[in-house]
């Protein structure tokens, strides 16, 4: 019995000393001077509080209230000396000026992280008077991502809201082990280069239950993307998951392995995209599977586009040099907004070559659609509506 009580005892003693460790071991950004009042310019302090959190030599929560938060640019710097949470139960929102965020490119910058997770809230960029400027074609600022990731490693990413981005939403760029869960990204149909993920430089990133409605790509695939993981996925209105713009550069790393699975298109331009420069490069893309697909009403549900060069400026009568190899399209199922549902436009010099459609069922306003193939090689199998063209 006596033993009994003493490890009881010792069982609280040790649960109070955890919490209160663990207590003391949450850095508030409230303590540093921040204002959840939505007018106060908090970036000092939450720069203060990364300083700390960054130095703290046990894992550490950085805890953002809730509040109204309102930042400028504010760059999150590591190597750190520990693992890091950050908590957010507030909205963070941009100051109203756009130009405060100026040309800095990145609105909330983690660079050279690890083990860095981010939880929860809101960020609302307030991106409209910028996209107005750039659409009046005056003289604007290049426009802020609202959150980067560069040259991190072991990120997770959840329950985060993003609004209104200047430019694309979330970007994860130069990274390892990246879990990306649960965001959901709004931004009107058509705001300007509004992509909602952005990966690029990057090897093994997860991305899941995601619901991203914005004017440009839901998910943008870049150079250098390697063993991509995207499941539950609703994309639209948007430009779609596209894969690219690759080959802009001669010499540019090019995409492997790549899986969106168990996802949904509705009334997005297009479905699953790959596009690339008319340019010669290095570049290739190898190893895609789309798998249990369904689309509602998309402009361009299968597309490849090798001939890619906008304006006709700094490409005509070239070729993309953009090789594609192995993509497969298993159990894709819907309806398309316009009458070519499938397009294959490969590069005559690099050919399209081991493309798989397997159960392919997509119609045009109740009737058959199209397909077209140019340049493309592969198997057709199981139900292939519209009708294959695939060599
Ligand atoms: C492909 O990527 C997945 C993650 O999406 C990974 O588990 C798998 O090992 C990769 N395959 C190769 C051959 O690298």
């Amino acid at each position: 019995m006596a033993k009994l009580i003493l490890s009881c005892i010792l069982f609280f003693t040790f649960t109070a000393l955890f919490s209160l460790s663990n207590a003391a071991n949450t850095i508030n950004v409230i303590k540093y001077g921040a204002k959840p009042d939505g007018k106060t310019d908090s970036t000092q302090a939450f720069v203060k509080a990364w300083v700390a959190v960054c130095n703290s030599a046990q894992a550490v929560t950085m805890y953002v209230p809730q509040g109204r938060f309102v930042i400028r640019a504010v760059e999150f710097r590591g190597p750190c000396k520990s693992k890091i949470n950050v908590q957010i139960d507030g909205t963070i929102v941009a100051p109203g000026d756009y130009r405060a965020l100026g040309n800095t490119g990145n609105w909330i910058l983690f660079i050279k992280v690890n083990r860095v997770s981010v939880n929860g809230g809101t960020l609302d960029a307030r991106g409209a008077a910028f996209w107005n400027c750039r659409e009046s074609g005056k003289n604007c600022p290049e426009g802020a991502r609202s959150i980067t990731f560069n040259w991190a490693n072991d990120i997770k990413i959840s329950g985060l809201t993003s609004i209104n981005s200047q430019a694309a939403h979330v970007v994860i760029n130069g990274c390892n082990n990246v879990m990306v869960s649960n965001l959901r990204l709004n931004a009107p149909d058509q705001s300007p280069n509004t992509d909602g993920i952005h990966v690029q430089t990057s090897t093994g990133v997860t991305i899941t239950g995601t619901t991203i409605k914005t004017g440009d790509d839901c998910v943008s695939i870049g150079p250098g993307t390697r063993n991509l993981w995207m499941e539950r996925i609703q994309c639209g209105p948007g430009h779609g998951v596209s894969i690219g713009s690759l080959g802009k550069d001669a010499n540019e790393a090019g995409v492997q392995n790549i899986t969106l699975i168990n996802s949904a298109f509705t009334g997005s331009d297009n479905g699953l995209r790959i596009k690339s420069w008319a340019r010669p490069t290095t570049s290739f893309v190898r190893n895609v599977v789309y798998q249990n697909i369904q689309m509602r009403n998309v402009e361009n549900p299968i597309i490849i586009d090798q001939n890619y060069c906008p304006n006709n400026q700094n490409c005509p009568h070239q070729t993309s040099g953009v090789k594609i190899t192995g993509v497969t399209y298993k159990n894709v199922q819907g309806t398309s907004a316009s009458k070519v549902a499938v397009a294959f436009d490969c590069s005559p010099t690099q050919k399209c070559t081991g493309i798989k459609l397997q159960d392919v069922k997509l119609s045009y306003q109740n009737r058959d659609a199209r397909s077209t193939c140019k340049n493309s090689g592969g198997t057709t199998s199981g139900t292939s509506m519209p009708n294959s063209c695939l060599k």
